[in-house]
Parts: C-alpha cells; structure tokens; sequence
C-alpha cells in the first residue's frame, strides 16, 4: 500500500476547526497559548536576528492557520513559503495575507514581537513585511516521501516546524520517516528550526480531540541523528504552574531546536 493511503478517517481534513485552533493564540487571554508564544517568539527572535540564521527561501511545515512563526524570520529571509495539511488552514491563512473580512487580529502578537526586537511602533510594517515575504501558500502532507508534490521548490535554506510532527505523525517510525522527508526539502547545510511539546498525547480544538505523538528529548536526538541532521541548539522548558489546570492538553513542556542538515 502506498504511503499516502491512509486507512484511519482524516481527521485534520474533517475535525481541524481552524478559528477554534486560534482561540489558542489571543494573546494575554489564553494561558496555553500565552506560554506557547512567550517561549517560541523568544527563541525565534534569537534565532532569526541579525547574525543568525538567514538566506533566499524559507518553508514552513504544517503553518495551520498561524503566522506567528514568520515574524522574526521574514526579517532574514527574503521569501517563505506556508504549508499544511488542510484546505480550511490555507484558507484561513490566506484571508489574513490578503487582508480579507474576519481574519484573526495578529496584531497583539506582533507588537510583542516588535517589542522583543526594539521596534514597537512598526507593528503595521512588520505586519507587511510578512505579507510580502509569504509568497505562496501550499499543500503538504510530511508523511509522504515528498510532502510538498506536486509542487517543485528549490533546496531551502531554511524550514521550520511547530507544534506539526507530534500532531501529524502516528507512531515514532513515522516521526522518524517525517525528519528524513523534511530533510530532502533542504539544502546542503540548511537549518531546520523544530519546535514542540514533550509527552503531549492530545490536544483539544474546541470540542475536537486530537491524540499526538509523545516526544521527548532522548528520541529527537536520535531520530535527528538518524535522518541526518546535526543539533546545533536545543532549548527547553517544563510546563507552567499556571497551566496545568488547563485540560486542553497534556504536554509537560515544550522544546525549541536549530538542526543542521549534516552534508
Ligand atoms: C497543532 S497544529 C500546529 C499549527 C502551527 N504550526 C502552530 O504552531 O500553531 C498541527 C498542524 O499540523 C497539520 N498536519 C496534520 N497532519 C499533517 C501532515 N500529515 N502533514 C503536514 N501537516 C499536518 C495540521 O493540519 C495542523 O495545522
């Protein structure tokens, strides 16, 4: 059977509510999300500032209905290209690119990001120098040899990835599959930028239950390794008091990487 034959119901095409999933990123009205952000949005700012990371193209895997991810990178990379899995995310992506009625307000998320670079005034800037920087917004699927066919990209010199692998992977030999598909999309020496929660086994989109992969850090070490990647950084951090009263899911912390590819 081929790869991308799925037998179980697709349950990211059928029960993944992208304005429920969004509900998550209201900033300072959400605890789970409030954690999520504080944390990547400080290692993505450390990671895509000036002297960091940076090149010509960058691709994010399984973007759902978010763009937080591509505020400090669309300063370092000249063009990004969004994916995911689902119809409703890239559409729900594409209403706040074009400007289009009833987009989320990223706006709370973007001031605090200018604030983490020093810029807090230029927010509406920021926000259209990611508008311009997104160039396409494309489908893809991580657990097939090639995730974005039919689409033909050249070597990125960047991908990143949050919260995708546990959520789109069933088992850990399709984690370790996913990596190794991932690596294909990037160049030589490319970074891949891989963030997410540890022991997380599901989470909720309003009334829908999603079961994930349980990640910890000895198997991302080693499935990174196996694929062919080198760990240039890997930071850490457990779950907060605060949040674990929260039922929508049961991750125990979450983890940011910079991987390089090691050829
Ligand atoms: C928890 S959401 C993360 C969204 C976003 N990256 C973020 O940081 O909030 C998981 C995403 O993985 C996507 N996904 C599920 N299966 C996938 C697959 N096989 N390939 C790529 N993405 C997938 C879902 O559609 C969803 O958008």
């Amino acid at each position: 059977m081929a790869l991308q034959e799925r037998q179980e119901p697709d349950v990211y095409q059928e029960n993944f509510e992208p304005t429920s999933y969004l509900e998550y990123y209201r900033m300072n009205q959400d605890p789970i999300g409030d954690e999520v952000l504080h944390f990547l949005l400080k290692h993505y700012n450390a990671t895509f500032k000036p002297g960091g990371l940076e090149g010509k193209l960058l691709i994010d895997i399984g973007s759902g209905p978010t763009i937080y991810q591509f505020l400090s990178a669309c300063e370092s990379f000249q063009e990004i290209i969004a994916t995911d899995y689902t119809d409703k995310n890239l559409q729900e992506l594409e209403k706040w690119l074009k400007k289009m009625p009833g987009a989320f307000d990223w706006s709370p998320v973007v001031k605090y990001v200018c604030e983490l670079e020093g810029n807090r005034d230029k927010w509406a800037e920021k926000e259209e120098r990611v508008r311009r920087a997104v160039t396409q917004v494309l489908k893809c699927d991580v657990l097939k040899e090639r995730p974005l066919e039919p689409a033909v990209l050249p070597p990125a010199d960047g991908l990143i990835s949050s919260l995708c692998l546990e959520a789109a992977c069933p088992t850990p030999q399709a984690c370790r599959d996913a990596l190794r598909h991932l690596r294909t999309l990037l160049r030589p020496g490319g970074h891949l930028v891989l963030s997410g929660g540890f022991e997380t086994t599901f989470f909720m989109v309003g009334d829908k239950r999603f079961s994930t992969l349980p990640l910890n850090e000895k198997f991302l070490r080693e499935a990174l390794q196996e694929a062919g990647f080198i760990i240039e950084k890997l930071e850490k951090v457990t779950r907060a008091a605060e949040t674990h009263l929260d039922n929508r899911s049961d991750y125990t912390g979450l983890f940011f990487l910079v991987a390089r590819r090691g050829d």
